[in-house]
């Protein structure tokens, strides 16, 4: 089996990546390498003369109609998995165009070759915020979608362009929406790990508002696992979410961090809230339980093996926080902080 991931060389894309090699797979990757795409998230199986065998990458544009097509028609690729996308909320409150060519076009792109080269099975990798706020119940999968920033606003666009495929031209798609993921390797925008890099730093924690907003954390092996597992178990024209089942509130994974990291509770500051920033997001996973899937690692386990991870490879993310992401982290947060987040706080 060959298999195209997009956005192999990201977060969960490049952990997809080395589960499916690890277990024969071919698999090809066309990733753009936007400033969270990394060539080494994937070091270890670049480097391996065995392992890279089994692997062919591409630097490119999901939008690339003539570059997706080419690969496609060379590559033998059986199925897609699209993990490319534009995935931080508070860029996409920032600017939202770059998340409505990935999230929605890129989609339109892939889905419009797949149909033409018979692509046998495509995962489309959306998210648990296309449901917008849980105020009350968990979601399920048939619940209505309510996207609430324009990152899942453009996820929903993806999603249910996918499902159109299913419907219209009866594309073998399946749908997955799992909770916020955590694990190493993941871009230190996102709140765990700038929580856990700036706490090692001794630098200020930004908690938006009261902290007292809820998500479910997965680790990202597990949410790997689920969609390896729906990939032979899944059933075409469907969607099923992938929660961790580890609701949290934020400011007691925040405290969580600083007594691992044994660093004071004095580091957290309440900054002005995200606008439009969803309360609560829960799933509902009785679907992906009655065919057999449930997460393994537990939250606070899985968390201390990430703190793990983070201290033991602080080349790897300070080579980004020296570079790219500090002109955007001064540009969302300076104006939050009581005082202004220069040098060391
Ligand atoms: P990420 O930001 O770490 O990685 C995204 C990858 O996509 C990068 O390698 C980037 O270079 C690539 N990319 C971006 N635009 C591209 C384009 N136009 N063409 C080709 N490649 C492009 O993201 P992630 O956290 O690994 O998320 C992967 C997928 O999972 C996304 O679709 C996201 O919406 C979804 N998801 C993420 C979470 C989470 O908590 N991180 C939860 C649920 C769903
Ligand atoms: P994030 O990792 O951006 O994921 P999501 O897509 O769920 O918003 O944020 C997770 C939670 O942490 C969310 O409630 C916003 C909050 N958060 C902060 O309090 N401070 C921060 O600096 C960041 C990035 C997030």
């Amino acid at each position: 089996m060959t298999i195209l991931v997009t956005g192999g060389a990201g977060f969960i894309g490049s952990h997809f990546v080395r589960r499916m090699i690890n277990q024969d797979t071919r698999v090809v990757v066309l990733d753009k390498l936007t400033y969270a795409g990394n060539l080494e998230n994937l070091r270890d199986i670049t480097g391996d003369s065995r392992r890279s065998k089994q692997f062919t990458f591409y630097k490119g544009d999901i939008c690339n109609q003539e570059l997706v097509e080419y690969i496609l028609s060379t590559e033998g690729i059986d199925a897609i998995i699209n993990f490319a996308a534009e995935t931080h909320v508070d860029r996409s409150i920032l600017s939202a165009s770059a998340f409505i060519d990935t999230d929605m076009k890129g989609v339109l792109v892939l889905l419009e070759a797949s149909r033409r080269y018979a692509i046998k099975k495509f995962i489309q990798i959306s998210t648990d915020e296309v449901y917008g706020t849980a105020y009350h119940s968990a979601f399920k999968e048939t619940d209505a979608l309510n996207p609430g920033n324009p990152y899942s606003a453009s996820k929903a666009g993806g999603d249910r362009l996918a499902y159109s495929y299913w419907i219209t031209y009866k594309l073998p798609i399946i749908i997955t929406r799992a909770s916020n993921n955590y694990g190493p390797y993941q871009y230190p925008e996102k709140f765990i790990p700038l929580f856990i890099t700036n706490a090692i730093e001794d630098r200020k924690l930004p908690l938006y508002g009261d902290g007292r907003q809820i998500r479910d954390w997965i680790h990202v092996e597990d949410h790997c696992a689920g969609i390896d597992f729906l990939l032979t178990h899944g059933k075409d024209g469907e969607v099923y979410n992938i929660g961790g089942g580890n609701e949290r509130c934020n400011i007691d994974t925040a405290s969580l961090i600083l007594d691992e990291l044994k660093k004071p509770g004095t580091l957290i500051e309440h900054v002005k809230d995200r606008e439009g920033h969803d309360r609560r997001y829960a799933l509902d996973c009785t679907k992906l339980k009655a065919l057999g899937y449930r997460p393994k690692i537990e939250f606070e386990t899985g968390l201390r093996d990430t703190i793990q991870w983070y201290r033991d490879n602080e080349n790897w993310w300070k080579r980004i926080k020296n570079s790219e992401f500090m002109g955007y982290y001064h540009k969302q947060y300076n104006h939050r902080f009581i005082s202004p987040c220069l040098q060391n706080q």
